[in-house]
């Protein structure tokens, strides 16, 4: 079982065969944390730098505890407490982590394409947390292994991505995974937030929700980014809410056993109404 580069900086690079290896380590490394002592020795000796320069929750805490779990050296480096704050830049930052002699080093940046720069820079692995509105290829590969746990399999399931594609790394990372893997996808956006030719991904495209609901398999809503949105590409959060929005009245339109998703955080009322 060997994955064919020692980085993992998108779901592009990956082929079927890699994303199965992937999955396959994850169900027995899963099964670590149903044990008293959630603890293996398969990385010991090796060190770890989480360098987070976007902010992150879920992404950083699991990276952290996998590696701690794993038995690496774990360092945490943050935009405001690390010298990035004094201006230094990510290549001299990358120089001195090589220096110190770091094994791995998992990326979040604001940049799309910040981790491929640095895995050309030194010797260590680099794993992609997040690049700005490009990839984030470990919450694809985790969606993938909740699907296939509630479903068996991706393959030949209607699977709706709804609400900000535009500006989704994680919508561009699940679309060419589960493509890789024989699901159909569809994604629904107003016309605005829909990247155009986004077709040629082997995608369909819908505006209406209500519409494309019918017999889905899973619903999987993405966050409306504020923070990446430069215009004003709706007229209202309101309006957004009534259009895409998913409430009860349109959960009982797609499939009886359907799967609603979101990987989080949450503008909750939005995307997302309180009862669902
Ligand atoms: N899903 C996700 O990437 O969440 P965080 O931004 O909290 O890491």
């Amino acid at each position: 079982m060997l994955l064919k580069s020692k980085h993992l900086l998108g779901i592009d690079d990956l082929d079927k065969e890699d994303i199965k290896i992937i999955l396959k380590l994850s169900e027995s490394f899963k099964e670590v944390l149903l044990r008293p002592i959630k603890k293996v020795p398969t990385l010991r000796g090796r060190t770890i730098v989480n360098l987070f320069l976007e902010p992150s929750t879920r992404t950083r805490t699991s990276f952290e505890l996998a590696a701690k779990r794993l038995s690496a050296d774990v360092i945490n480096i943050g935009s405001a407490t690390s010298a990035i704050s004094k201006g230094e830049s990510l290549k001299d930052t990358a120089k001195t982590l090589e220096a110190l002699k770091v094994d791995a080093i998992v990326i979040r940046h604001r940049f799309p394409g910040a981790p491929h720069f640095l895995s050309k820079l030194a010797d260590f692995s680099v794993i992609n947390a997040g690049d700005g509105g490009h990839e984030h290829p470990t919450q694809a590969l985790l969606d993938i292994f909740s699907i296939i746990e509630k479903k068996g399999t991706v393959k030949g399931l209607k699977i709706l991505i709804v609400g900000d594609i535009l500006h989704s790394r994680v919508a561009r990372s699940n679309i060419l995974a589960l493509i890789k893997l024989g699901a159909e996808i569809v994604l629904v956006a107003p016309p605005t937030l829909m990247p155009g030719e986004i077709e040629k991904l082997g995608v369909k495209v819908e505006f209406d929700f209500d519409k494309a609901l019918k017999g889905a398999d899973i619903i999987y809503l993405l966050r409306l980014q504020m923070e990446r949105q430069t215009e004003c590409y709706i007229p209202s959060l309101r309006e957004y809410t009534s259009l895409y929005g998913l409430n009860l009245k349109r959960v009982k339109k797609a499939k009886d056993d359907v799967i609603i998703m979101h990987p989080g955080p949450i503008n909750r009322g939005i995307e997302i109404s309180a009862d669902v």
